[in-house]
This record gives C-alpha cells, structure tokens and sequence, in this order.
C-alpha cells in the first residue's frame, strides 16, 4: 500500500487527468461468484431466502458432519451447543451490545472464519442466513467477510440499502408499505434495468421535519447522514470491540489508539460541522446532573417496536431511568451508572498513576512506547485490555444509560436505543457528548508527556514556501437510494422478480471538486512526509482560538508520503484523488446489475476504495456560508519513518489495508502528530519553517434543496 501511496503522489505530479482510474483493480471469474454470492445473500435479509440455491444448501449442508472443514473443530461444538440450547430467532431485534446476543454472534462468526476453505464458508453462510436471525447473521458474516484472507476485496453493499429501518426515517418506511398495499398484485412492474425504473421515489426528509425538536437536531442532515453512519459501521466490522486481538492477527494495527483517533477525529469533525450552523463546542454532561439533551430518533425496527426515544433532563440515577421496570435481578445493564462512574475513576486513577494492572495483578507501564496503545484497549475494553474485567468497556455500558433504553424483559426481546447499534449511533447527539468524556481520558494521558519541542518539529533544510487551495464551495446535493429491502413480498413475486422497486431521495452535504498545491523548498533531495489538517480560527462567537487549545479541533485532511528533489518542488493534489477520504459505495442495484450481468470470462474494474471504512470524500468540508465562513488548513513536511510494526502483504492490490497488517499506516509517528501533544508556547508554531498556515474561507451555494436546513420547511421543491 505504502509502494501504491508514493506512486500516486508520484503521479500527481504529473497531473494525471483521472485520478480516480488509479484505484480501479481488474477482478477475474472468481472474485465475480463470490460478490454474486454476497449480493444473493443480503437480497431481501428480512425474509427467508427465495433462491433455489439458498433453499437447496439450507436443507442438505449439516455442518456438524464436516467437522474437519473447520480450522478449529471446537467451534463447531460451541456454535451447536448454542444452537440447541435456543439462539435469538429470527424477526427479533439483534443487538452486538447485548452480551447474550454478542456471545451468539460471536460463536456464529467464528464458524464463518474457521471455515477451511471458500465453498465451507460459504455454505455455513448459507445455513445461517435461513436458519439464524437475520440481524445476527448480517453481522458476523460481514464481520468475517472483512477479516477472511479469500474475501479480501469483495465489496459489502452499502448497509443503508441491505437495513434501511435504521437509517431512513419512519415516513419514510411507511411510504413504502403504503405504496406495496395499495399496488398488491398488480403485473405491471418493470424489468428493472436503469433508475428510472424505480416503481416509486420518495422524499426522505432527516428527523426534526415532523417533530418540533432540541436544537441540536436541527444538525441532523449531518447526524443522519447515511453515509457517514454507514462509515462508523464499517469502521466497527473491521474493529469489532469484542475480538481478541491474538487471534484474529490484529497485532499490527495499533487498535487501542485507533480507537482513541477515530473518536477524537469524528468529534473534531463535528465541531467545524457544529461551527458553521452557529453552535459551539459540544456540551459537557456529569452523570449526576439530569442529561439535558433530548432525542427522537424517529425510526422503527422491522418488526415494528419504535426505537426508544430520551427525554429532555433525563435522570440518569438508576431509580429514574429504571423506573416502573422490572431489573433489579434480571439484568446488569440496569446498574449503568454505577458501572460507569466505576470504570471512570479506574481509567483516571491508572493514567495518573502511569501504570495499569493485569489481571494477576502485574503492573504494565502507560507511559512506554506503547503506552497510547495499551492506554485505547484498556478504554475500549477489548480482549486485548490488560484487564477486561476491572477496567470493562465505560463505552458500552453508557450507551445503554444515555440511550435510555429499557431494560430487557429477556434476552430475546430486548429494545435497543440507537446509541446501541454501530449502524445508528451517530444519529443521537449524545453520543458525541459521550466520546467527548472519554477522549478528555486520553487527553489526560497526554498532558503527562512532554510537549513537543520546537526541535522535535523542525525538519531542518525543507520550508513550506507556499499553499494554495481553490474557492472551496459546498453544496446540498440529490442523492438516491435503494430501499427496496425494507419492504415485504411473497414468494412468488421474489422469485419472479416482479416486485416494485423503491428508492429514495435525500439530500446531502457535497462540495465542488476543488485542487491544491504546496510549494516546498529543500536543500537535499530527501523522502518526506506531507500532512495537512483543517481547523476552525474562530469559535462560534468570532473569538480567536488558541491554538493550544485548537489543536485539538483539527480536522486530519491529506496525508502522504512525497520524495522532495532538491530545490523548489510543488505538489498539486486533487480532491478526488485524497487517499484519506473514500467514494460512495456503488448502490445495491448497480452493482447487482453489474455483477448478474458478467458473463464467464468477463472482467471488469473496481474501486477497492468503496470497500473499508474511509471517510465519506463529500465531508472533506464543512457547510460553508453564503458570505464564507473562515476556517484554516495547516500544512506540515516532516521527514519520513515508516511503521515499524508493518509486515509486507503480497496480496493488498485492492488499494485498501488488509486488516492486521498495518497497512493504513503511511509513517511511523503517533495518530494525530503533531496536535497529539500539548504546545507550550503558542508563538511555537510560527517558527516552524516546514509547515504553513493557510486561512480561507469556505461558501455555501445556495439553492432550493436548503430547505432542509435549520427548521426552514417550504415546499419549494415541488415547483
Ligand atoms: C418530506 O418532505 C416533503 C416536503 O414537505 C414531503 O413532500 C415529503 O412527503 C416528505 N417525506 C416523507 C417521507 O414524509
Ligand atoms: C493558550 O491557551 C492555553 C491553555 O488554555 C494557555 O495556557 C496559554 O497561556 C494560552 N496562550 C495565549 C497566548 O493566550
């Protein structure tokens, strides 16, 4: 990937004219049958399967009789005995953060990764989807789609298409049924070949169209953004916080504080978001004092029980928020909050002590080198904290108090808030608030180490002479989705395929493409890196921000690795071409088209990039103004170190990391360098000769689709 990185930046130099070929990789008849048998399996995930070959698979494959299909033959024995003993069954709400559901996904998954070779997994997989609740089955098949060595590039469809009650409003769900009841059984549905062949397009509007909500859902096109919710999704199918770490070879990942930077990130993010529709810095909550924030999430399960929704002033105390249920002996998600304030004081405790405990009371020291690591899977709680059980996951069980939810009357009927799925979580604005208390955590740890150095950022002979950027414009855009899975049909019309099909329409925040260009002068020809951030100038009330405090507001933009020559060198970026940020995902209907279509033989390209869990490339910025809002780039040369722990993977042709090998790592310094650590003197920075300072502003385009925007609701589109 690192050789992939410099060619690219390579090239870029020489302005290539389409960027975006360069991560399109040919794929063969066999990578065709397995993202065939993918799109097959996600096709309509509430209902049984239709397929000839499903039905066929399900009846005749006992797994149980090929025992020695699978790597580890007691995987087999526990996936049985939880299957005899009753497992969640289908049509029920699936919920990783309900521990008997995630020890049952959990059993399920492994069966899927033990699975010896292609064909084993895939007719477990089989089984599963007919047998095994469908949400249960849709997570721990991604999961191991993800993690299997022979699915490496095989693209998941977008989860908002597979599962869209949770991502598409109850409106709009309920259109939908409409529309199927009062068409029952007619004929005249179409081959469906192109968009225009949707049957019936609705209007998705975000959460707040209906009901008159907090202020902070007013940001809910951010919120609700479906692929930014579908990107914290995927993020957690590559790290899911169960998964041990030995095992399953994610040793090389530095997990622990990718945990740290993802959250740290996505809050920044939401910050400059927050900035530009006039709000500040994202409100701080004690556990003791009622939680102010309301929320209405405004979606409904499948099998019709609304999500749970917060109140505004919520009493976190168990008293209140159990109140009027049953819980005292039934369930641990009951005692929340004491939970949380328990792991809060250990996490305080073990990072102003510097050291942390292992189970047999052996002390590990924090402040080494691996200490942010060590530090980030302690905080999330995964097998690889040094002690799961004392220190737990504060996470976890504060997104069942703040969530609101009720407490389980037992583990097959439980009730998840959105805080309790990855697929929802960013939709409540408490969530942000959460990960804000558990990133001043590692901020903590951080101020215990020493500041950075004006020696320590200086790159001696290379100066950033200049940067420049284009008018930077953002937008309100149409963008379409397939929501034909939320709806119910009969056999026979599957198995014909004369069914309607739906879609919807929403719009989402996108920018014009736009380039850039530095300028660096070196005194030698040397191998460096190239590292830019975005960052706010002024909070919400036009004050300067301090940069001491700013640093922890940026936003990470660009980041690559460039051979300088000696003498002045400029390198031109495009948007599109930012390794950092990802397309969309190709829609369910396209590439089912694309891929049913392929013929024996055929080849065709793909873009590895939709696979993964980069960043939505439309959230590169932020909503600018009418008049520009001010914001700021940062722009940074240092010399290169490469990732030590990086192991050379043969087969990551699909131009994104292969999970467990490090490969999204393009040098060897910590998450987030140089804004990681505390600055002592704010006037450092200006005598950094290799980084620059770049202000400029960010507009908005104006057009009818802001209507959707900040509770202004006329119906303009409809002329
Ligand atoms: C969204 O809002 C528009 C305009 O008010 C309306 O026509 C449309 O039906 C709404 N969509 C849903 C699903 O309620
Ligand atoms: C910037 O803020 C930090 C932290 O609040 C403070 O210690 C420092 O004195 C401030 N610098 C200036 C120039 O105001």
């Amino acid at each position: 990937m690192k050789l992939s990185l410099i060619l690219l930046a390579g090239l870029c130099a020489l302005a290539i004219s389409s960027p975006v070929e360069q991560h399109k990789v040919k794929v063969d008849k066999e990578y065709i049958t397995k993202q065939k048998h993918v799109l097959e399996l996600f096709e309509h995930i509430n209902q049984p399967s239709h397929h000839a070959e499903h039905v066929e698979i399900a009846k005749s494959y006992h797994f149980e009789d090929h025992v020695d299909k699978y790597t580890k033959p007691e995987v087999v024995k526990h996936f049985m005995q939880h299957w005899k003993y009753g497992m969640l069954p289908r049509g029920e709400i699936f919920s990783i953060m309900y521990h008997d559901h995630m020890e049952e996904a959990i059993a399920l998954f492994e069966l899927f990764y033990y699975a010896k070779d292609y064909d084993t997994f895939y007719k477990t997989a089989v089984w599963a989807r007919q047998n095994v609740n469908e949400g249960m089955f849709l997570y721990a098949y991604s999961v191991a789609m993800v993690h299997r060595p022979d699915t490496y590039g095989i693209i998941l469809p977008p989860i908002y298409e597979i599962y869209p009650h949770y991502f598409f409003s109850t409106e709009t769900i309920h259109q939908a049924y409409t529309y199927k009841q009062r068409h029952h059984g007619e004929e005249n549905h179409q081959e469906h070949q192109e968009h225009e062949d949707y049957d019936y397009t609705i209007y998705s509007n975000y959460s707040g169209h209906y009901l008159n909500l907090h202020p902070e859902q007013s940001m809910s096109y951010f919120l609700e953004d479906v692929g930014l919710n579908a990107f914290y999704y995927y993020y957690n199918l590559y790290y899911p916080f169960w998964m041990d770490g030995k095992e399953y070879k994610l040793e090389h990942d530095k997990r622990g504080e990718q945990f740290y930077y993802m959250h740290q990130q996505l809050l920044a993010r939401y910050y400059l978001e927050r900035l530009s529709n006039g709000f500040g810095e994202i409100p701080y909550f004690n556990w003791e004092v009622p939680f102010e924030t309301a929320y209405v999430p405004s979606l409904q399960y499948p099998n019709g029980l609304e999500f749970p929704s917060r109140p505004k002033f919520a009493n976190l105390f168990e008293y209140f928020y159990n109140y009027g249920q049953s819980w005292t002996t039934k369930d641990k998600y009951g005692y929340s909050p004491t939970f949380v304030k328990d792991c809060e004081r250990r996490i305080n405790d073990a990072i102003d002590f510097g050291y942390v405990f292992t189970h047999d009371g052996k002390k590990i020291d924090i402040f080494s080198e691996d200490g942010m690591n060590i530090l980030g899977n302690l905080i999330e709680g995964n097998p690889d904290s040094p002690h799961q059980k004392f220190y737990k996951g504060i996470w976890y069980y504060a997104r069942h108090l703040l969530g609101y939810a009720y407490q389980p009357l037992d583990k097959h009927h439980v009730a998840p808030s959105a805080l309790e799925h990855f697929e929802t979580s960013l939709r409540d604005p408490a969530f942000f608030q959460l990960y804000k208390k558990i990133i001043l955590k590692f901020y903590r740890y951080k101020m215990h180490l020493p500041p950075y150095t004006e020696k320590d950022l200086v790159f001696q002979g290379v100066k950033v002479v200049n940067v420049e950027f284009d008018r930077l414009v953002t937008f309100f855009e149409k963008f379409s989705s397939d929501i034909t899975n939320a709806v119910y049909f009969s056999h026979e019309e599957l198995q014909k395929n004369k069914h309607p099909h739906f879609r919807t329409i929403q719009y989402r925040l996108n920018h014009q493409p736009f380039n850039y260009k530095i300028t660096v002068k070196s005194e030698k020809a040397t191998k460096a890196v190239v590292k830019i951030f975005l960052g706010p100038k002024h909070d919400e009330y036009g004050r300067h921000i301090n940069m001491s405090e700013n640093r922890m507001n940026m936003v990470q933009f660009d980041h690559f690795t460039y051979d300088l020559k000696a003498g002045e060198n400029v390198i031109t970026r495009k948007s599109q071409q930012n390794y950092f940020y990802g397309p969309d995902r190709t829609s369910y209907h396209d590439m089912y088209k694309k891929i049913m279509g392929a013929k024996n033989g055929d080849e065709y390209q793909v873009d590895g990039r939709e696979n993964y869990f980069y960043f939505p490339q439309r959230y590169m910025l932020p909503k600018g103004t009418p008049d520009g809002m001010t914001y700021q780039f940062y722009v940074m040369v240092y010399e290169y170190e490469p990732f030590h722990k990086q192991e050379e993977h043969p087969e990551q042709h699909f131009n994104y990391p292969m999970v467990g090998t490090g490969g999204q790592y393009i040098d060897g310094y910590s998450l987030g360098y140089p804004f990681d650590r505390h600055i002592k003197y704010e006037h450092m920075w200006e005598h950094i000769p290799n980084s620059y300072f770049y202000e400029t502003k960010i507009y908005h385009k104006h057009s009818e689709e802001d209507h959707i925007h900040h509770h202004v609701h006329h119906d303009e589109h409809h002329h």
